[in-house]
């Protein structure tokens, strides 16, 4: 249950290895956060992690075993042995991810699957059942992490781009259905953020690191926003690039 000034107390996170959530749950900790769940295929991996929440002061740090490509059953049984246990989860952040290998994934359906399933369908399915017990609490917030890359789709990464263009409209919708239920849901789309996901590749213009997309996420988070761009100004750059003409947009380095 958040206290009295509004700060979120307890957190589950799918996908709790990912950086950028990590960073989240560090700034959180520190914003007074003390229960901390955190899903993942392979929980024992997170056990440094955990024990440095729980240095930082968090009292109940958990590791527990989820998989995105589970089925929806699998999925249901998780949120609510959580939800069950802990009786009250303040915040749900949807970090579970992969990038994908776009010159493989448009040449093979199987990949091209993984790679939504995990992004979209994966996430969907784990987050319904998070929908239903917030809203029998109460209250909550969801937090999706989407992508600017999900905004327009580039040629040289639309099957990633794809996956989280379904899961960013997913997360909108069900933010304006949840409307005055005293469940949000905040869409994060970050650009490029320097962790193990973009790990090799050239850095993007107004890249990013782990730790300023957890600021901007909380700040978010803490002001109601439905949508939060990280850095900010890529709202801006997304908003002219949505709208260029095809034919430019085909010429574009993208
Ligand atoms: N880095 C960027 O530039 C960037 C930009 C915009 C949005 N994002 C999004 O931000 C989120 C976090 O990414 P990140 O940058 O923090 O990368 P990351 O450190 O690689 O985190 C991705 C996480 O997703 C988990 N994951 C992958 N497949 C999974 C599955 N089937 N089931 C459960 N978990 C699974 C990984 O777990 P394992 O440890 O088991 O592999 C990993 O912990 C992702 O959704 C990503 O799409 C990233």
């Amino acid at each position: 249950m958040k206290d009295a000034l509004g700060s979120v107390n307890s957190v589950l996170v799918l996908g709790g290895g990912s950086e950028i959530a990590l960073a989240t749950m560090r700034a959180l900790v520190a914003r007074r956060a003390r229960t901390v769940v955190l899903a993942a295929r392979h929980p024992e991996e997170l056990e440094p992690a955990a024990r440095e929440l729980r240095a930082a002061g968090a009292t109940t740090v958990e590791t527990v075993r989820f998989d995105a490509e589970d089925d929806a059953e699998a999925h249901g049984r998780l949120v609510d042995d959580v939800f069950d246990r802990h009786r009250d989860i303040d915040l749900v952040l949807a970090a579970a991810g992969v990038l994908g290998d776009q010159s493989r994934d448009e040449r093979d359906g199987a990949a091209a699957r993984a790679v939504i399933s995990t992004n979209f369908l994966g996430l969907v399915s784990a987050l319904v059942p998070c929908v239903e017990r917030m809203r029998a609490q109460g209250h909550g917030t969801l937090c999706v992490l989407s992508t600017v890359a999900g905004e327009r789709p580039r040629r040289s990464n639309f099957v990633y781009g794809s996956s989280k263009a379904g899961l960013d409209a997913f997360a909108q919708g069900l933010g304006d259905s949840l409307a005055g239920t005293g469940v949000n849901v905040v869409v994060v789309r970050p650009g490029f953020v320097h962790t193990r996901m973009t790990e090799g590749l050239d850095a993007a213009p107004l890249a990013t690191t782990p730790e300023k997309v957890a600021e901007a996420t909380l700040e978010g988070i803490a002001r109601g926003a439905h949508t939060v761009w990280a850095p900010p100004a890529l709202r801006y750059v997304m908003s002219v690039l949505r709208h260029v003409p095809r034919p430019i947009f085909r010429r574009l380095p993208l």
